[in-house]
């Protein structure tokens, strides 16, 4: 793809959930398919960038001309995506799990009489908000995602500021996301999906579209914006 509007540039995902160890057996996690993480560093790849799609774990296959950093955990997506950088643009559609245990057991908990053991945590670093304030080796263009039930762009301009990245690609968590499985929050996991792109520059609405074609558009908005130096 020398020659698309990406060529030249560097484009880092992050995509997936994060898997935070109980035990050697056990492991806390979001839910999270990965479908739009990679259908965006897909969609980048095919515009000329050179990709690295930083991945916690998933059921997808690689996506083509993509450099794949497999991870588990928070600290080492996190680990990884620094080593990645410099990037002029980061998309950060992984479902980080906010907390992890504090004490990972080295050993598998047994369900020994009737002690239930209990289970502390602690929080795990914000990759986004850590990425989008940095100093040196700051992305040019900082996008991250959020998902809402309700005040769908109040609360993504409250996160744009909240982590100091750049846009924000709001989803409509509280209907179906067109998949038509009649699931509230049918967009976990399904193909189709409703979403705003919110910057300090103001909001648009993007029409319902499978994630493929969401990922298209935005790979189309970051090419614009690198072209132009600007963020919106
Ligand atoms: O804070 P919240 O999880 O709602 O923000 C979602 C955005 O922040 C997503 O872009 C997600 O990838 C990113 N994030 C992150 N590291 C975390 C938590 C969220 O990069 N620990």
């Amino acid at each position: 793809a020398a020659g698309g509007a990406l060529a030249g540039k560097h484009v880092l995902v992050t995509s997936g959930p994060t898997h935070e160890p109980i035990d050697p057996v056990r492991y806390i996690a979001n839910r999270s398919s990965g479908k739009q993480g990679h259908a965006i560093a897909a969609a980048a790849a095919r515009a000329g960038a050179r990709v690295t799609l930083v991945s916690g774990p998933v059921n997808l296959p690689d996506p083509a001309g993509v450099e794949v950093r497999r991870v588990e955990t928070a600290r080492e997506m996190l680990a990884a995506v620094e080593a990645a950088l410099p990037a002029d643009a980061a998309v950060f559609a992984a479902a980080v799990a906010d907390w992890r245990v504090a004490a990972e057991a080295g050993q598998k908990l047994k369900k020994d009489g009737n002690a239930i053991p209990p289970l502390a945590l602690t929080e795990n670093p914000d990759i986004l908000a850590g990425i989008a304030r940095r100093v040196a080796g700051r992305p040019r263009l900082v996008i991250g995602f959020a998902a809402e039930t309700q005040n769908v762009i109040a609360h993504a301009q409250a996160k744009l500021a909240r982590k100091g990245c750049d846009w924000i690609l709001a989803n409509d968590v509280s209907q179906d996301g067109g998949d038509q499985s009649g699931i509230p929050g049918g967009v976990m996991g399904a193909d189709r999906n409703a979403v705003h792109l919110v910057s300090a520059a103001g909001v648009e609405d993007w029409p319902t579209a499978s994630k493929a074609e969401v990922a298209r558009r935005l790979v189309d908005r970051i090419a614009e914006a690198l072209d132009r130096q600007e963020t919106l």
